[in-house]
Order: structure tokens, then C-alpha cells, then sequence
């Protein structure tokens, strides 16, 4: 029978056997399963686990700070390497979503490459690979092959001849949460709505400049604040905000101001295949956008997304 005590014990063993005295670099990224499955390397194999956190200028507010921390606070042997330049500066200019990923992929490999050389003798490469990626990657040319391209670690140098450590590939996500929870980790962290990748960088439609990054991370920090304080982030899916690369007339006190417009989006899902869009209160929904209008300079309109998918991604980009 299946219990995330017994599989925590038992996955503790193996890698223990497994690993020995090795060495293991794992790339967190915030997320559930990358946070699990350091965890779980860490009670087998302590500081000999390596980790690395990019912050690659694309995250939420105060994310990278933040989330560091609390890495750190479990214990973690964490680098957290700051490379918002290199990110922002090659996506200078660059409009279309598909190269938007590839540019942030490609970089996020390189920076996360030379982190991995600089660790000497490391001799393992882990991943937060889950049992649905594990049966997404064998579907050929699906239009997962894309989205989830930025994950895979496969442009890691041929010469570090690193092998692969996968400890929770048989697992679904209830399961990782179950086992997360098992390990202490905080709810916080396990409860966490997905977030892609390439991060903000597919949620600012158009170019993505630091000056449209700051705009968007006020904001989202407004809407993701109001959820939680209003007690409906743990009913929605998934929640994020988007730049929109329109500007429209506005009027403040004399004056008519000519201003960006972000989009709020929240959706039910279980696998991200399909959602339907949450029908969010209307007093919420006027609080928020009252306090992003207010409180973000350069946002003069709010609108809120009303689209299922299909057809409708989740994302804009
Ligand atoms: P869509 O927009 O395709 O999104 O309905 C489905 C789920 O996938 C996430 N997503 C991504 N995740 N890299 C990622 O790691 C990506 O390029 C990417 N694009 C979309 C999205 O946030 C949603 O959870």
C-alpha cells in the first residue's frame, strides 16, 4: 500500500545506496516538485546535494528573496545566482512569444551549466520530474515538446558526463504534495498555484522591458495579495496577471492620461489540459482593480479574462 511515510522512507534508502558519497547538483525553481525532490536528496545525502535558484529578472515580487530564504531555512546547501541582466538584456527587442522561450531557455541552461561546473567532482544531475512529464516527454512533437522545453537540463555539457537522479518520477502531484507534506515542508511552498518557466517574460505581451517587468510585478503582487486575503487563492488553479501591449485613454482629475491595461486571469483545472475561468466576485474583482489602478503607475484599466480552454490557453503566449 502506498503511503508517503513509506515512500519517504524507502526513497530515502535507495538514494542513500545509490549515491553513496557522490555528488548531486538539482535546479530549484520555487515550484513543488523541484522543492520535494530536494528535500527528500537532502535527508539522504545532506550537503552533498548542490543546489542552484536562477532568478532569471522574470519572477513575481520579491519571489527570488523570498523564496531563497525559505530554502535556506530548510536547511538547503542553495546557490542563488542573480542573472535578471543576462535574461533581460537578450530579450531586448524581441516580440514574438516562441522566441521569447527559446531565448529564456537557452539562458537559463547556460547559467545554470556554468553553476554545475563550478562544483567540483559533481557527478549527478537531479530533477523534479513527475510521473506526467515522465509520459508527456514520450509523446512525440505534442505542443508539450515546446512548453515545457525551457525544463529540460538536456543541453548540459557532454563532457560532465552527469548521470540522472529521479526521485519522483513515479509520483502524480497529489502524491508529491502528500509526501511534501510528510517532510514538513511548508504549505506555503506545496500549495503554490504553477507558474511557467519562462515566468513574466509570456505574460508581458509585446517586448519585455525591466521598466514593463516593475509594472507587471506591482500589479500581480496586488492581485496574488488579494486572492490570499480574501481567502480564494486555494480555490483557483492558477492565477496571473498580464501586460497587454495596448494603451487606452483615461482620465485623472484635469488631465487625460494615455496608460497600459493588464488582464487578471484565474482558472480551475486538475492537469492544465483544460480550465474553465473562475467566476470571481464581483466585489473582489472591484477591489483589485481599484487598488492596481490606484497604486501602479502606468496602469489605467483593469479587465478580467472570461475565456475557457479550449480554446483559450491559460497563458496569453
Ligand atoms: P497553456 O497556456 O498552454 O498552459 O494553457 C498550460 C499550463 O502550462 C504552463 N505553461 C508553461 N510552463 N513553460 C512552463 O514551464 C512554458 O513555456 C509554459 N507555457 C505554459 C501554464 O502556466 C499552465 O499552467
Amino acid at each position: 500500500d502506498w503511503s508517503p511515510e513509506s515512500f519517504v522512507d524507502a526513497t530515502v534508502r535507495e538514494l542513500r545506496e545509490k549515491l553513496g558519497d557522490d555528488k548531486v547538483v538539482l535546479g530549484l525553481s520555487g515550484g513543488v516538485d523541484s522543492s520535494v525532490a530536494a528535500i527528500l536528496l537532502h535527508r539522504a545525502i545532506g550537503k552533498n546535494l548542490y543546489c542552484i535558484f536562477v532568478d532569471t529578472g522574470l519572477l513575481r515580487k520579491n519571489e527570488f528573496t523570498d523564496v531563497l530564504a525559505s530554502y535556506r531555512h530548510m536547511g538547503l546547501n542553495v546557490k542563488g545566482v542573480q542573472a535578471g541582466e543576462k535574461f533581460l538584456g537578450d530579450l531586448r527587442g524581441v516580440t514574438d512569444p516562441e522566441a521569447k522561450r527559446k531565448i529564456i531557455g537557452r539562458d537559463f541552461i547556460e547559467v545554470f551549466n556554468a553553476e554545475a561546473k563550478a562544483i567540483e567532482n559533481v557527478q549527478w544531475l537531479a530533477q523534479g520530474t513527475i510521473y506526467p512529464d515522465v509520459i508527456e516527454s514520450m509523446s512525440v512533437n505534442g505542443p508539450s515538446a515546446t512548453i515545457k522545453s525551457h525544463h529540460n537540463v538536456g543541453g548540459l555539457p557532454e563532457e560532465m558526463h552527469l548521470r540522472i537522479v529521479e526521485p519522483l518520477r513515479l509520483l502524480f502531484k497529489d502524491e508529491v504534495r502528500r509526501v511534501g507534506r510528510t517532510l514538513g515542508i511548508d504549505p506555503l511552498i506545496l500549495e503554490r498555484h504553477p507558474f511557467p518557466g519562462p515566468g513574466l517574460g509570456i505574460r508581458i505581451l509585446g517586448e519585455v522591458t525591466p521598466e514593463r517587468v516593475a509594472v507587471l510585478q506591482e500589479a500581480d503582487r496586488i492581485y496574488m495579495d488579494a486572492l490570499k486575503e480574501w481567502g480564494l487563492y486555494d480555490k483557483v488553479w492558477q492565477a496571473g496577471t498580464i501586460l497587454l501591449p495596448v494603451k487606452s485613454v483615461g482620465v485623472m482629475g484635469d488631465e487625460r492620461t494615455y496608460e497600459s491595461c493588464v488582464a487578471l486571469r484565474a482558472v480551475t483545472s486538475t492537469d492544465g489540459m483544460t480550465a474553465d475561468w473562475v467566476h470571481l466576485p464581483y466585489d473582489f474583482l472591484a477591489r483589485v482593480s481599484n487598488d492596481i489602478i490606484n497604486r501602479v503607475r502606468g496602469i489605467n484599466r483593469v479587465v478580467y479574462d472570461i475565456s475557457s480552454k479550449p480554446p483559450a490557453t491559460i497563458e496569453w503566449e
